[in-house]
């Protein structure tokens, strides 16, 4: 098959780069020459576990092709898949200005008999049947189009292996032709097969990515009551996830969740049901406890910490990414900086990220020791395997006070009293 990409972020280019291994011929549009150019040279430009060597191997293979220019693309192409983000705008709702504008400029280059036009991207329920009618309107008389809501479930840091390894392919469309010839695509892929109407495929993402926000949520506010009580969390959430019918997995309590999908998804949901008079205060306390996550732990800094100098371990929103959309830390440098903290950071990848927001504001280094020189305090954001394995008693050799304040819980608080720390974590007791 020919297909189109439009965007060429996380979910396009991985998307991109899997079709065209499959044998696919798979063209991606980007709207920036100088990223068009990065890409056509190899450069992923975002970080994804395995994904620059398998764009390596299917720009060798002549299968991926990368342009600005919509109109061969659009020509050629059974299938568009539309991948560009939706941020929230100011109130929570979904941006759909890039849906909508390369839906326009999609509608006047078709010129096949029929194509396919299928958004991948998170968007509210109804998005799809607006998508149809800028397409009806302005495509060429002679040609035929169909939409279908395709969801994306992949995770970032895991991106490849999830579009490999599906647990289900949602396809919504009225279009029999277009189920069709979305089923063939996919038929290299196992998982279940999900297909539905437009309005239930726009909403089963967002109430997957809710129900997981609020499995996070949960397990925050279960933290809270620990802290209270003196109980354990993590024994308490073990214990609780050993019920299959709860499970164990996405209850970790820490400084809650961040990124570019849930945060922006719940919010989204929040608007929408506010819109369609709904009421929302479920999903409005998922977000409330989230902000909670966030305030607890640098409340603990500014309460316990001996002094202002502070390491901080881990910037992206979590491991295996360089992304730090709505990351943790962000809110957590902001408040600690504005508290005159001096912060020196360090991230194995998403260091440039940062520096891009901070500049000269915070301090980066290139390795975990480097940071906690002299510190008062160490506070770890983002649970990387490489902090889980520091050499913990070389970290306390080089701190100034052995102090950590712990965001997600990676050390066992028994080995930390050991070791002579003085150990803050979420829901556990402190280790004085
Ligand atoms: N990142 C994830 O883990 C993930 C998972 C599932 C679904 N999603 C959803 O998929 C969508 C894309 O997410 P992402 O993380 O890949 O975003 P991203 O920001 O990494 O990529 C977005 C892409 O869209 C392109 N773009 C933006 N405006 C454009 C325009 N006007 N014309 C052409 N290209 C344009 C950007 O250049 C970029 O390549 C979002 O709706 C997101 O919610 C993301």
């Amino acid at each position: 098959m020919t297909i189109t990409i439009v965007g060429h972020g996380y979910v396009g280019l991985v998307t991109a780069c899997v079709f065209a291994d499959f044998g696919n011929k798979v063209w991606v549009i980007g709207h920036t020459e100088e990223k068009i150019d990065r890409l056509k040279k190899g450069d992923p430009i975002i970080y994804e576990p395995g994904l620059k060597e398998l764009l390596e191997k299917n720009l060798k293979s002549d299968r991926i092709h990368f342009t600005t220019d919509y109109q061969k693309p659009a020509a050629e192409s059974e299938i568009i898949f539309i991948t560009v983000g939706t941020p929230p705008k100011a109130d929570g709702e979904a941006d759909l200005s890039a849906v909508f504008e390369v839906s326009h400029k999609i509608a006047k280059n078709l010129r096949r008999e029929f194509t396919v036009v299928s958004c991948k991207s998170t968007v509210p329920v109804d998005t799809n049947k607006k998508i149809e009618q800028i397409l009806l309107k302005e495509k060429p008389d002679n040609v035929e189009i169909a939409v279908a809501s395709c969801p994306e479930f992949l995770r970032e840091g895991t991106g490849l292996h999830d579009t490999l390894n599906p647990d289900r392919i949602v396809i919504g469309s009225n279009s029999k032709k277009a189920i069709g010839l979305l089923l063939d695509l996919h038929e290299p892929l196992n998982g279940k097969r999900v297909i539905t109407d437009l309005a239930s495929a726009e909403l089963i993402k967002y109430t997957s990515n809710s129900i997981l926000a609020t499995k996070i949520s949960f397990a925050n506010l279960i933290s809270f009551f620990c802290e209270k009580t003196g109980a354990d969390a993590e024994t308490v959430l073990d214990a609780v996830g050993f019920d299959h019918r709860i499970g164990r997995i996405f209850m970790d309590p820490g400084v809650g969740y961040g990124g570019s999908c849930f945060p922006k998804d719940v919010k989204a949901l929040l608007q929408t049901g506010k819109n369609l008079g709904i009421n929302v205060n479920f999903l409005q306390a998922v977000e409330d406890i989230n902000e909670q996550a966030k305030i607890n732990i640098i409340q603990k800094i500014k309460k316990f910490s001996p002094g202002k100098k502070i390491a901080l371990w881990g910037l992206s929103f979590k491991p295996n990414t360089d992304d730090i959309r709505f990351a943790p830390s962000i809110y957590i440098i902001e408040n600690l900086v504005k508290n005159n903290f001096i912060i020196k950071a360090y991230d194995q990848i998403a260091s440039k990220n940062i520096e891009r927001i901070f500049g000269k504001q915070i301090e980066l280094v290139q390795n975990p020791y480097e940071a906690v020189k002299n510190a008062d305090a160490l506070v770890i954001v983002t649970e990387w395997n490489e902090f889980k394995q520091a050499d913990l008693m070389k970290v306390k050799k080089l701190m100034k006070h052995p102090v950590i304040f712990d965001g997600r819980n990676i050390y066992e608080p028994a080995n930390m009293k050991k070791l002579g720390f003085k150990y803050f974590s979420t829901g556990r007791k402190t280790i004085l």
